[in-house]
């Protein structure tokens, strides 16, 4: 079933996170669905740009809804990823999608805000939500001096203006983290006093995590012993999102982890049966372990087995 996305960061405001996956073909939707049926989690399933031209957008829009009829018992919203002006209109104007999100961060803060507040305008007019996003996302790294890292985080009092002057429902913030496989050179925890310093300004709203892969060491050493070449990758600690939850932490964007998994999968199915060219033979075994990568995350989101309290809230 698709709800709203309001309707799922209701329930989940302070108690676990909603997992938003991007998805681009057809395995990666029946792994995804098939996961969050055996975890029993709501989730976002989210279409980036990238996806809408590389499958077209009939296509991954008819895979959802395909997905939707083989597995009944799923509540999901449907959500644009890092859309721009344009893509957010059409997105609202299709009716299909429960949210979307205008990517202007890179626009100085005023014309963030004015670009924010027109496609807000217009979502709300059909009961769209809208995620937006304010700060410096990716290359905050551990030799950067601390002023400098601090100045490419969110800051909190632009974060209570940006909200309050755009109207936006929710915000993706700068918080640690950064998009694709290489984040960090070491290690390197979210930046909590920064989340806690945004969530007091902004009581009650829902932060967004993007590049929140994890990275998995063990996914990474698989892969380049299959023939990869993935060096010094490295992603978010996942045992942290259990503590930016009651921060407001309410959506969790991973994309790259499930990459990995299609990886490793397809690049040890060739290597260990040379001689296959039916490609339904890694395919079906990526749909399995996507399943179950989506469970082990399901447990870190503390979104495993909230399905039927959110089914109860949304039949209310
Ligand atoms: O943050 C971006 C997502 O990982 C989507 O990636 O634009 O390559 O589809 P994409
Ligand atoms: P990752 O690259 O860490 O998976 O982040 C995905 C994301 O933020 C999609 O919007
Ligand atoms: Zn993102």
């Amino acid at each position: 079933m698709i709800v709203t996305t309001d309707a799922l960061f209701k329930v989940a405001y302070g108690k676990f996170a909603v997992g938003a996956y991007n998805i681009n073909n057809m395995e990666q939707a029946l792994g995804l669905f098939q996961g969050h049926r055996d975890a029993q989690a709501p989730f976002i399933v989210q279409i980036s740009k990238g996806s809408r031209k590389y499958a077209n957008v009939k296509m991954i829009e008819a895979i959802i809804r395909a997905a939707e009829e083989i597995y009944p018992e799923v509540i999901f919203a449907v959500h644009l990823d890092h859309g721009d002006e344009e893509t957010c209109y059409d997105c609202i104007d299709s009716g299909f999608y429960s949210s979307v999100m205008i990517d202007a961060s890179h626009e100085p803060l005023e014309k963030n805000i004015e670009i924010t507040r027109r496609v807000v305008d217009r979502a709300h007019a059909r009961g769209i939500s809208v995620e937006a996003e304010l700060g410096m996302l990716g290359g905050v790294e551990e030799d950067i001096k601390v002023d400098e890292k601090h100045a490419m985080l969110t800051d909190p009092d632009e974060a209570r203006e940006f909200v309050e002057r755009s109207g936006c429902d929710s915000l993706a913030v700068a918080i640690g983290t950064s998009h694709g496989a290489y984040k960090f050179k070491a290690q390197q925890s979210l930046h909590f006093d920064r989340i806690a310093e945004i969530q007091k300004r902004l009581p009650n709203f829902p932060l967004v995590m993007h590049g929140s892969s994890s990275v998995p060491q063990e996914e990474v050493a698989r892969i380049n012993a299959a023939g990869g070449a993935l060096k010094d990758a490295r992603g978010v600690n996942e045992d942290e999102f259990a503590r930016a939850v009651p921060l407001g932490v309410t959506k969790v964007n991973i994309d790259t982890d499930g990459r990995l998994v299609w990886t490793r999968v397809h690049r040890e199915s060739f290597r260990d049966d040379p001689a296959n060219f039916d490609f339904r033979k890694p395919g079906k075994v990526f749909v399995e372990e996507y399943a179950r990568f989506i469970v082990h995350k399901s447990d870190k989101l503390l979104s495993r087995g909230m399905l039927e309290t959110v089914r109860a809230a949304v039949s209310k």
